[in-house]
């Protein structure tokens, strides 16, 4: 019997997207299959945040095709595409600095049946346990961007858009993001990062999509990195 091909839950193609008169994206394809980690690299202002926004509808116009799950979402309300089982971690993270951990924890609804519970969450991230009862503002970057990933874990979302969650955090922090996102990849999870440059996901990627000025410019299998390094780093600037 022929192996079943993976399950994808997301493809674009042909995906344009604008603000307002602003043409932003010219044609994006990719795939992402059940349990991939896949990275969108690129400068900033290259059209990474937007690829995240466009997914979920969250641009003034797009076109072209976005598959979730199987599901044709380019007609659908942010509300509708989420409940197919996304959660995005913007780059602005999206705290309420005005609740606890624990309320912040305790907001977000179901998008989906299977969201972990608070016991699971705090097991998963002891450091928010220890800080349950701090208001969202007096908690580090480093906490704040895991109550961001821990609140979408709330969900039960299974595709996990994450807009540079290791911007401007200490080294020991990217070290426990990258162990997190380890974990949630061995669950099972189906994740997007989007990252400056290709250091964090190096081991963890499957595919790096190199993004500019709206476009795919290249695309690296995990197979490639090494040898493409230079070329990587020709693109991003480094
Ligand atoms: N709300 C907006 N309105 C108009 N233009 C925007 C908006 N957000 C981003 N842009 C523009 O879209 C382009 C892509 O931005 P963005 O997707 O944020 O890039 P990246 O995440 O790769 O840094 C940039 O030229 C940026 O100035
Ligand atoms: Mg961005």
């Amino acid at each position: 019997m022929p192996e079943a091909e993976p399950r994808e839950m997301l493809r674009t193609r042909g995906l344009q997207a604008w603000y307002g008169e602003s043409h932003i994206l010219h044609g994006i394809d990719l795939v992402v299959r059940e349990g991939e980690v896949v990275t969108l690299l690129g400068r900033n202002g290259a059209g990474r945040t937007t690829i995240l926004k466009a997914i979920l509808g969250m641009v003034g116009r797009r076109s072209g095709s976005i598959e979730v799950d199987g599901v044709e979402t380019v007609g659908m309300p942010t509300h509708r595409i989420a409940r197919l089982g996304i959660g995005y971690c913007p780059e602005e993270r999206g705290i309420f600095s005005n609740l606890t951990v624990e309320e912040n924890l305790l907001l977000p609804r179901e998008v989906r049946a299977g969201g972990l519970p608070l016991e699971e969450i705090y097991a998963m991230f002891p450091n928010l346990l220890e800080r349950r009862g701090s208001l969202g503002t007096r908690i580090s970057g480093g906490e704040q961007q895991m109550l961001a990933m821990a609140r979408i874990l709330r969900t039960g979302a299974r595709l996990l858009l994450l807009d540079e969650i290791t911007e401007g955090l200490a080294p020991v922090i990217v070290q426990s993001l990258h162990g997190l996102i380890g974990k949630l990849k061995a669950k099972g999870f189906t994740i997007v990062l989007v990252e400056q440059n290709f250091h964090f996901a190096a081991n963890l990627a499957d595919r790096h999509y190199v993004i500019e000025r709206g476009m795919i410019a290249d695309m690296i299998p995990c197979e490639d990195l090494v040898a493409s390094t230079g070329k990587l780093n020709q693109y991003l600037g480094v």
